[in-house]
């Protein structure tokens, strides 16, 4: 068998690890030729002796030093690019983007112009650039395979079907650790409690966005590249089973849902294998043990960050990147206890509302919206 040969950018992430879990299930299909992270070189360096990569990259240039103190002849390149080019490896059939936040754009596009195949974590890259992204993927026939358990699920319900014959689009959430917090509650709640997610266990970043449902917020406008649906045509709704991973309505009113055991090994190895569907060991799912499947509208004055998702993508250009932008910062502040929780989605809207949005921007523009949106935000 031919084994395909991969590269995980953000090897030491939530969904990095996963993914290297789902490689070693499979035994011989996989060769892991790269891996990246910023600057986890424990993890790095186990991962290296146990998966042999042909090279390997951190970005923070300081890791990559102390790192090759512990390797003799491993190639270890450092900063974005080094990044970069495990991302355009030559050998690589597919480039695993799972960087968490804007450092994920270069990198993923810059594998896509190499022609690699792309298993999508990195929603933020298609929230920033998506127009630019999906151009340069249709022009050089790169598929891009979704990874965010919601998208794989749509991508699953849309097999087959026409484009022409989708009504909506409808994105489940589980509503994070807050939803039944009343909204004075919500003022005071603290990073520690922001971190609790009920099912997923993900890095800080989208953990915090899954709270402030401003995750959701980010997978709308990634469904809307990645299908090419419009915004108003993508509706989110609240499902705190987190057991329906997403749907379709087709025009004749007929729903397609795809339904599953909450773990991200699902949508990953469905990625690394598509088009083909292995077996797998996970939990099953069983319906006779399901006491409740509940589906509700979410509340966006409890949770504006949604809403504020929704109107970016609306406006286009540069507005969803100083939206993802200003969230980053407003996310690390919150982290750091610098901010309250409701003061995240104030702060990314005093930005926007400050953007002069470029319609159609190239991707300088985009780069130069995204350090204006974080200098912005730090001054608020
Ligand atoms: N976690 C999930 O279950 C999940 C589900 C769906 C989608 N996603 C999406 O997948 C992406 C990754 O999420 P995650 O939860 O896996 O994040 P994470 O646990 O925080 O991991 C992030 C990874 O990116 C690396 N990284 C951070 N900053 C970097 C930089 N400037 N340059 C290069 N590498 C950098 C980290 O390296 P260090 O470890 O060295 O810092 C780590 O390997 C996000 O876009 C998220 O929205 C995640």
């Amino acid at each position: 068998m031919i084994k395909k040969k991969v590269v995980v950018l953000g090897s030491t992430g939530s969904v990095g690890i996963n993914t290297l879990r789902v490689i070693e299930s499979l035994g011989d299909r996989f060769q892991v030729i790269g891996l990246t992270a910023r600057k986890n070189i424990n993890l790095l360096e186990k991962q290296t002796r146990k998966f042999h990569p042909k090279i390997v990259a951190l970005a923070d240039k300081k890791s990559a030093r102390e790192l090759r103190g512990r390797f003799k002849s491993m190639m270890i390149m450092s900063g974005q690019e080094g990044v970069i080019e495990v991302a355009r490896l030559k050998e690589a059939d597919l480039v695993v983007s799972a960087i968490v936040g804007a450092s994920g754009l270069i990198p993923t596009l810059e594998a896509i112009k190499a022609r690699k195949g792309i298993a999508l974590a990195n929603k933020e890259t298609l929230v920033i650039a998506g127009e630019i992204i999906m151009a340069e993927a249709h022009k050089r026939g790169v598929e891009i395979l979704p990874v965010d358990s919601e998208h794989s699920a749509i991508f699953q319900c849309l097999k087959r079907e026409e484009k022409k014959k989708v009504s909506h689009i409808i994105l489940t959430a589980s509503g994070g650790p807050f939803l039944k917090f009343s909204f004075s509650r919500l003022k005071s709640v603290t990073p520690k409690e922001a971190l609790k997610h009920p099912t997923w266990e993900m890095g800080k970043k989208v953990t915090i966005d899954s709270a402030t449902l401003m995750n959701k917020g980010l997978e709308v406008i990634e469904a809307h590249y990645l299908f090419g649906i419009d915004i108003d045509r993508i509706a989110v709704v609240i499902h705190p089973q987190a057991i329906v991973h997403s749907l379709v309505e087709f025009v004749d009113g007929s729903i397609l849902a795809h339904l599953g055991t909450p773990d991200m090994r699902l949508p990953i190895q469905y990625a690394l294998t598509y088009p083909e569907r292995l077996p797998t060991s996970l939990k099953r799912l069983d319906l006779t043990k399901i006491k409740e499947l509940t589906f509700q509208k979410p509340d966006t004055k409890k949770f504006p960050c949604l809403k504020l998702a929704y109107e970016a993508a609306r406006i286009g250009g540069t507005a969803p990147a100083v939206l993802s932008a200003s969230n980053e910062i407003a996310v690390s502040l919150f982290l750091k206890k610098k901010i309250g929780f409701m003061e995240i989605p104030q702060m990314i809207k005093k930005v926007l509302n400050k953007h002069k949005p470029i319609k159609s921007p190239t991707l300088n523009e985009i780069l130069k919206a995204d350090v204006w949106a974080r200098e912005e935000a730090l001054r608020c």
